[in-house]
């Protein structure tokens, strides 16, 4: 999931914050307008009323009762008034009967308003063709100019009668909702404005330099180049540039002090290996000493092995590897009674069967290492007898089972017994020695070190003139 912008968070949560202003807002305002618009449809309906008392009045004074239907038809005609009747009061039919057909009878909520002498409004609001029915009851007084009490045989404060009015308010709750829908749209309008000049100044101060920011930290941080602080126009991107800035000092000063401390490891590893390698060579040459060896075989034995390893393209470590172990791969005649292993004559089958056993002894003298150099010494010691056919010793492995280090120093190790004189016979001619081991080809060795072996002769040939033995007998 990719994490919000900045500036996404920020113009999210401001629109929830405006929508609910603006609801906030416009429901304020709906219910003050509509208590104002209530208030002016009240105050008309009252002004109605007076009307209607003063022209009855006036009618009754001027003793034109008969004709007051003219006029209040003609207050009827108003804008908005649906109805208007006069209910008369108990008195009033009293002294003058019932009335005439245009009035009305008083209703339960007529009566009731007859009671609490009180204005009564009653909103119908909620349908098509919304209306107020108001019914303001008519007081008798003897104050000012309407001095009821001179016509009527009331009682100062008794109700008289009452109007019914039933006014249309549906031009009201029109001119309500569109004030609603001015406010709601300007505080649109002005909400829109605000996300618009909050998401610019965002893209502009925090986006931007953030990205920039991101970019040349980046940027810093590999080519080791400080960040300008100058390239930023607000002080908390200038601070974060100068932190930055140290941060990145601070690493590089880190990773020159680790670059340093590991040379010197790798030094101090080469130097480990190389003494390791030098006292694996020393073991092997005194091995050498007391099987009384052609002096220089295991300095040759070992140049040649790492030769052929090179030439068959065996990675740079398995070179050192098996150039490091070859001379070990007698080390286990130090496990053989030198009456045997000095044994000047012919050796009888027993004594050739204690002989072999220098292969076991070597892997055992070497296995138990962690070290690669001994690990791999351990598998020559134990392979260089095996032969390609199985037919070897001591384990009888065959072909690809016999591991390559093995299979190299068998061949490297042949080669040398046969071109190097012994007390006991004189060294091949080179012809003879490449007659036996293309012989042996596929089956004393690997096939294929035979071809490299042999494609390679004058270079081995090279190695062993450069370390001949001292007790060499000519060739
Ligand atoms: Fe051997
Ligand atoms: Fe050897």
């Amino acid at each position: 999931m990719v994490n919000p912008s900045i500036q996404t968070l920020v113009i999210k949560n401001l629109i929830n914050f405006l929508l609910i202003l603006a609801l906030v807002v416009v429901a304020i305002a709906g219910m003050n307008y509509r208590a104002l618009s209530k208030q002016a449809i009240e105050n008309q309906a009252l002004a109605h009323a007076k009307l209607v008392r003063a022209g009855l009045t006036a009618h009754m004074k001027g003793n034109i009762m008969h004709k007051r239907s003219y006029y209040l038809d003609e207050i009827r005609q108003l804008h908005n008034i649906n109805s208007l009747e006069i209910v008369r009061g108990a008195s009033i039919t009293a002294q003058f009967g019932v009335g005439m057909g245009y009035e009305k009878v008083a209703d339960e909520i007529t009566e009731q308003v007859f009671i609490t002498k009180q204005p009564l409004f009653i909103m119908n609001e909620f349908t098509l063709a919304p209306t107020i029915r108001a019914i303001i009851p008519y007081i008798a007084s003897s104050e000012g100019d309407l001095n009821c009490l001179s016509c009527h045989q009331v009682d100062e404060g008794a109700v008289i009668g009452a109007v019914d009015i039933v006014m249309d308010v549906s031009e009201y709750q029109r001119r309500s909702f569109m004030v609603l829908v001015g406010i709601f749209t300007t505080i649109v309008i002005f909400t829109s404005l605000i996300l618009l000049n909050t998401a610019r100044t965002i893209q502009k101060h925090v986006q931007r330099p953030l990205e920039d920011l991101i970019k040349t930290a980046d940027s810093a941080y590999h080519s080791h180049q400080p960040v300008n602080p100058n390239n930023f126009k607000t002080r908390e991107f200038v601070n974060v540039a100068n932190e930055i800035n140290l941060f990145n000092d601070d690493v590089i000063a880190h990773q020159d002090m680790l670059k340093e401390k590991n040379r010197e490891l790798e030094q101090l590893n080469d130097e480990v290996e190389s003494t390791l390698r030098e006292t694996v060579y020393t073991i092997g040459v005194i091995e050498e000493q007391r099987s009384k060896e052609t002096s220089n075989h295991t300095k040759r034995v070992t140049l040649y092995s790492q030769l052929i390893a090179q030439k068959i393209g065996l990675t740079p470590r398995e070179i050192e590897l098996v150039t490091a172990a070859a001379p070990l791969h007698d080390i286990g005649k130090i496990g053989i009674p030198d009456s045997i292993l000095l044994k000047p004559g012919k050796l009888d089958s027993a004594e050739y069967e204690v002989i072999k056993n220098h292969t076991s002894i070597g892997f055992s003298m070497l296995n138990h290492s962690e070290r690669d150099i001994l690990r791999s010494g351990a598998i020559i010691a134990l392979q260089h007898h095996e032969r390609w056919n199985g037919e070897g010793y001591p384990q009888g492995l065959k072909g690809e089972n016999i591991h390559i280090f093995g299979r190299i120093v068998a061949l490297a190790d042949v080669f040398d017994a046969l071109y190097s004189s012994r007390v006991y016979k004189k060294a091949w001619d080179i012809e003879s020695i490449i007659k036996l081991i293309n012989e042996e080809r596929g089956q004393h060795f690997d096939p294929q070190l035979v071809d490299i072996f042999l494609e390679n002769i004058d270079e081995i040939v090279a190695i062993c003139d450069q370390y001949p033995s001292n007790s060499e007998i000519k060739k």
